[in-house]
This record gives C-alpha cells, sequence and structure tokens, in this order.
C-alpha cells in the first residue's frame, strides 16, 4: 500500500511526532505501601501524567504492581527513571519495552486504577480494539506472561 509505507529505521524514529515510548512492567510494592497509597500515587500521576503526554493504567493487588506507560520516549526514559529510584515498590521486572510509531492504546486515560481482578479483561479489550501489530505482539507476551505467572502468586512470599 502506498499510504502504508511501513516503520522508518530505527534512527528517524525519534524524529517522528507520533513516535511512543511504550514501557510494561510489573514489581513489588514495599512494606507499608497500601491502598491509600496508591490512591494517592495515581492522583500525583495522573497530574503530572496529563503534562507530559503520559497514559496508561496501574493495577495494584496482592502487593504487586503491574503498569503500563504510553508517552513521548523523553518523557517515558525520565518516568522510568524515577521509576526504578522510588522506594514504594522494588523487583522491577521489565515485561515490554519498545519504541514505534503506533497508536495509543489508552489515550484517555492519565493513569487508570485498574482492579487486579480485572487485569485480564483489560488486557483482552485493549487486543481486540488495537490493529496496531506492535501492540497486538506486546499484549500477547504479557497475557502469556500472566498465563504463566498470575499476579496473585507473584505477590504472594
Ligand atoms: C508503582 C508506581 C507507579 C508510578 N507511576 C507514575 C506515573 O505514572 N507518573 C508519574 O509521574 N509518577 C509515577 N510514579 C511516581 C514516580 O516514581 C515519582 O515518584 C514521581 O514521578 C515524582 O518524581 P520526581 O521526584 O522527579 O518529582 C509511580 C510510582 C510507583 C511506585
Amino acid at each position: 500500500m502506498f499510504d502504508e509505507p511501513g516503520f522508518p529505521p530505527e534512527a528517524d524514529l525519534e524524529h517522528s511526532a507520533i513516535a511512543l515510548e511504550t514501557f510494561v512492567y510489573c514489581s513489588r510494592a514495599s512494606e507499608g505501601v497500601g491502598d491509600e497509597e496508591v490512591d494517592r500515587l495515581i492522583e500525583f500521576s495522573q497530574r503530572r501524567n496529563a503534562d507530559r503526554g503520559i497514559t496508561g493504567m496501574l493495577v495494584f493487588g496482592s502487593g504487586v504492581f503491574f503498569q503500563w506507560v504510553e508517552g513521548p520516549p523523553t518523557e517515558v526514559q525520565n518516568l522510568v527513571a524515577t521509576l526504578h529510584g522510588d522506594s514504594r515498590h522494588h523487583d522491577i521486572v521489565q515485561l515490554d519495552r519498545s519504541v514505534d510509531k503506533r497508536e495509543r492504546l489508552y489515550p484517555g486515560w492519565e493513569m487508570e486504577r485498574v482492579e487486579a481482578d480485572d487485569i485480564r479483561a483489560v488486557l483482552l479489550d485493549a487486543l481486540e480494539s488495537t490493529e496496531d501489530e506492535s501492540n497486538v505482539a506486546a499484549l500477547k507476551r504479557i497475557l502469556e506472561h500472566l498465563a504463566s505467572a498470575p499476579l496473585a502468586s507473584l505477590g504472594r512470599s
């Protein structure tokens, strides 16, 4: 197709207005981090992310975080650095990270909290609603990961 040129060479991605970086991970919440702290975190993140063009979702359950972050590469890279230094969680396991010309999966969510029981449903919904090949591949990898290591079991020590 003439109007579907495919992905540009990697060097061009930096200069593409619609290149998005996606960072997906899970981590263990630190001692004492509970629902109230997570609510505060969400409130803060929604304000901060709105200013930075970051969208996504955060799941918290059984002492485990699962977060999908998407946005302009520079902003996502800055956030990833602060996430790694944040003492409210540890054992960060990167599940997916990529920079692509792609549509956002969660365009209206400045950081939505999703209940742990709903995570599969949310990912399956996303899988159905996107035609973007990169997103489909990332979602399939994460669903496979969840099938082999459910969030609830990760939370047990
Ligand atoms: C599980 C988890 C998810 C977070 N998600 C976000 C987020 O989406 N956006 C954000 O700005 N900060 C988020 N934070 C907080 C950042 O780690 C950091 O504390 C915050 O961005 C303040 O950074 P600053 O010290 O540079 O101001 C999250 C923290 C945790 C523990």
